[in-house]
């Protein structure tokens, strides 16, 4: 099994792209679906979850070319012929559940088994379901298996319980060919949402609001719609990481490909750690000269501090002057990295949705494992500025959402092997 062996201690310099978003791609391409003809989608970063995600599609009978070398995907949905997604892939990843919505609308049914995914805590789908119920959906579950089927979906008025990305997105999509309007109030309003409602649109659907507590979806038919190519928005939760990581290892880096505000809420707390930032032309430099200050913080929907930073900047504050207090809201169990950081000589009690982290002069090298995505990338962050050798093992859950993260890393001068 590969890990990343990291010898730590050197300040991060230079310069580093920012690649495309995965939560915005894996909607994305599970919605061509919806469309007959030829879609593009630009700036698709190369990840395990991309690749499950095309692999899904493929088993359908859609027609899949790339990524390419220059992040270009070319789907054609012309050719489904199947309402039966592949169980394996399925199980492999939690996205998998985007095809319900595309589905039901191309094909009026669907049968998916449960999706499977990063290992934090319970992540149930009954916003999903019921969101697509109120659009007239008939669901039945059984041994592991959803079936799902309809008579001609009709818009509906639904309202979150939660502000759920996934629930949002998979009733946008399936209500794009339903007859009527459909309204989602309380949406989540991840900008990850907005370039969704950016490329259905390109593609014929009628949406507004994406970015809104509200979105109004006006049904269209299935002849309105029309090729599209998308370019897809930077993953703000690579860039976020980024710069936490220069925050722990001292240094000056410039990111580009990245879009300032997507990232707002992570700047204002690095800055209140005492991290530095200055605008360049088609980036952002983000400098650290000291160690960070504690700071306290505490998870929520966008614009709030992203739950898919929690670990890396809980790693951070491991190595802080002060005490930090971390408040998780958005899922029950996600401090799954405290283990593996007390391993590394951290000091964090954890209790409920709440991590008291105790910030220490110094981390020290240990054979550590990621239990998931964020988990995982937060320990290579402790590995950069541990003293001695980290390894950090688990890496596939790394390479799930990381596009090239050693070599990246070692542009800035980390040194991190992929052994
Ligand atoms: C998406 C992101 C993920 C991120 C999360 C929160 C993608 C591909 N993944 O995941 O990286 O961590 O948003 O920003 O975009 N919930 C329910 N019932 C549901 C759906 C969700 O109870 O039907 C709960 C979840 O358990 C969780 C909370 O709602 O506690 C938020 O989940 P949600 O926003 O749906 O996350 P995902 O879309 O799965």
């Amino acid at each position: 099994m590969p890990r990343y062996v990291i010898k730590g201690g050197v300040p991060l310099r230079g310069t580093v792209r920012v690649s495309g978003a995965k939560n915005a791609v894996l909607p994305m391409l599970a919605s061509t679906i919806l469309n007959p003809h030829p879609c593009e989608i630009r700036g698709v970063p190369q990840l395990r979850d991309v690749e499950v995600m095309i692999g899904l599609l493929r088993a359908l009978g859609v027609k899949v070319d790339g990524p390419d070398a220059g992040g270009v995907v070319r789907v054609n949905a012309g050719s489904l012929d199947t309402h039966e997604v592949d169980e394996r892939l399925t199980r492999e990843m939690r996205s998998s559940i985007f095809l319900m919505g595309p589905l039901l609308g191309r094909m009026g049914r669907v049968k998916i088994a449960y999706p499977g995914g990063c290992a934090i805590g319970p992540r149930p789908i009954d916003f999903h379901l019921k969101g697509l119920e109120a659009l007239g959906v008939n669901i039945k579950e059984q041994s592991g298996f959803i079936h799902a089927s309809t008579r001609g979906m009709v818009g509906g008025d639904i309202h979150l319980d939660f502000p759920s990305v996934g629930a949002t997105e998979n009733i946008m999509m399936a209500a794009v060919l339903a007859k009527g309007t459909t309204v989602i109030r309380n949406a989540a309003k991840e900008p990850e949402i907005i370039d969704l409602q950016n490329f259905l649109n390109g593609m014929g659907a009628r949406i507004k609001g994406a970015g809104m507590d509200t979105i109004r979806v006006e049904g269209v038919s299935l002849e309105d719609l029309k090729p599209v190519s998308h370019m897809v928005i930077p993953d703000r939760i690579e860039a976020g990481t980024f710069l936490a990581m220069v925050a722990a290892t001292g240094g000056e880096v410039t990111l580009h490909n990245i879009i300032p505000e997507h990232v707002e809420a992570v700047v204002h707390k690095l800055r209140e750690a005492g991290v530095q930032f200055q605008h360049a032309d088609d980036g952002l430099t983000v400098r650290a000269t000291r160690r960070p200050t504690a700071v306290d913080f505490k998870t929520l929907p966008y614009p709030g501090f992203p739950t898919d930073m929690q670990p890396q900047m809980m790693a951070l504050m491991s190595i802080a002057d002060g005490t930090s207090i971390i408040t998780e809201t958005v899922f029950e169990s996600r401090f799954a990295v405290a283990a593996e950081l007390r391993r590394m000589g951290g000091q964090i009690k954890t209790e409920g949705r709440t991590a008291v982290v105790k910030g220490v002069e110094r981390l020290s090298g240990a054979t550590v494992t990621a239990s998931d995505l964020r988990s995982g990338v937060a320990l290579v962050l402790a590995g950069l500025v541990a003293t001695g050798c980290t390894v950090v093992e688990g890496v596939h859950h790394i390479q799930r959402g990381y596009e090239l993260l050693d070599s990246k890393l070692r542009g800035l001068g980390a040194r991190i092997e992929l052994e």
